[in-house]
């Protein structure tokens, strides 16, 4: 075995609790601590250091998560020590085993990570992961997005949207539209964020806003958060536009099934296309994703725009501040 730490004997974990009702409260948690087993023959004991909260964990809360149960979520973590060959202590490794300051893993369960020059570790929770590789799919596969063309993204200033917009301005997008809950994230889509013009949205108003913002409407649609922005896109998309149908953040903890989009009809009349997609789907993405976007990153063209929350002990309330929108790109709690 190679160790370069002392092996800590105590993992701190979260568990899930409660089923929610709605949105979710820090109740619905509880952190608790293991003592660690022994390291079984092949395994390597990994520290997390960056965990991802994401919009899907509150699905996750409403069935898919065994509640008193270790949670799953996407984590960058340095091994401490291995009794396998594959992995060396001091490598970083991308894995599942989240919501835990320590897990234990095989090979087949990590992705050694090549850090770049010049990029952040945690863009490969942001940017160029999962959350990058979304907005890449659904722009050059689903939406298919052509050079002077002009796309909508909704929740612009997360992070899908805040790579999204980049992305777009790279594969030479016009205009690039977003939408956040207030002036303060909407002066960021446009200072920082590569967007053309920006909104904050008013509910019951999206579809008069985008209006307002294009009249002459959109050709693209990224959707990540469903229901009325779906309502104003499906009303602002040109004849034959598309949409990109990522996530539908506004109804994750809705009691009531959305009142919108009324307007589905119109799908026939403009022969749009609306695709749902899953990144899973698309991993073998993830190869061209990282050649394309680290030398705009490096060259500084590209931000990893992350909101980076310290400390283990606010992983819940980062969760939970990300689903009422408390940030501005990727949401990522550190421990370092
Ligand atoms: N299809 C896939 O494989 C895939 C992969 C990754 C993510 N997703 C989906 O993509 C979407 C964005 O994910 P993300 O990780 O980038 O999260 P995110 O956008 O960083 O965070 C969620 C954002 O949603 C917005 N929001 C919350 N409630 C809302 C509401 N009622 N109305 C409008 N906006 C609301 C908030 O921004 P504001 O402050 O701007 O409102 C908040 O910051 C989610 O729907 C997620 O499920 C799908």
């Amino acid at each position: 075995m190679s160790t370069s730490a002392a092996a800590p004997q105590v993992n701190l974990l979260v568990h899930q609790v409660s089923r929610p009702r709605g949105q979710p409260l820090p109740e619905h948690f509880h952190f608790v601590q293991e003592v660690l087993p022994s390291l079984a023959e092949g395994q390597a004991l990994v520290e997390n250091v960056h965990f991802s909260v994401d919009p899907y964990m509150r699905e996750c809360m409403d069935g898919d998560w065994d509640l008193h149960a270790p949670l799953e979520g996407r984590t960058i973590g340095r091994v401490l020590q291995s009794s396998s060959d594959a992995l060396r202590p001091g490598d970083w490794v991308f894995h599942r085993q989240g919501w835990r300051t320590h897990a234990q893993l095989k090979p087949d369960e990590v992705r050694v990570l090549t850090p770049a020059p010049g990029v952040p570790l945690t863009a490969w929770l942001s940017i160029l992961g999962g959350t990058g590789l979304t907005a890449w799919v659904a722009l050059t596969r689903i939406a298919k997005l052509q050079a002077g063309e002009s796309l909508y993204i909704s929740a612009a200033a997360g992070g899908v949207g805040s790579a999204a917009a980049q992305l777009a301005a790279l594969l030479g997008a016009k205009r690039i539209v977003g939408s956040t809950s207030n002036a303060q994230k909407a002066e960021v889509l446009t200072q920082r964020l590569g967007y053309t013009d920006a909104f904050v949205y008013q509910p019951g108003q999206v579809s008069a806003q985008l209006r307002a913002i294009i009249p002459q409407g959109i050709d693209v649609f990224l959707d990540n958060v469903g229901g009325e922005q779906l309502e104003a896109a499906i009303a602002s998309l040109k004849d034959y536009g598309r949409a990109a149908l990522i996530g539908a953040v506004a109804q994750y903890s809705a009691l009531q099934p959305p009142a919108a989009p009324y307007n589905l009809f119109d799908v026939v009349g403009k022969s749009l296309v609306l695709q749902g997609f899953l990144v899973r789907d698309y991993r073998h993405v993830q190869q061209e994703l990282e050649a394309f976007l680290i030398p705009h990153i490096q060259a500084g063209k590209v931000r990893a725009e992350e909101t980076i929350t310290h400390g283990f002990d606010q992983i819940v309330t980062a969760f939970l501040s990300m689903l009422k929108g408390g940030n501005t790109g990727k949401a990522i709690v550190s421990v370092a």
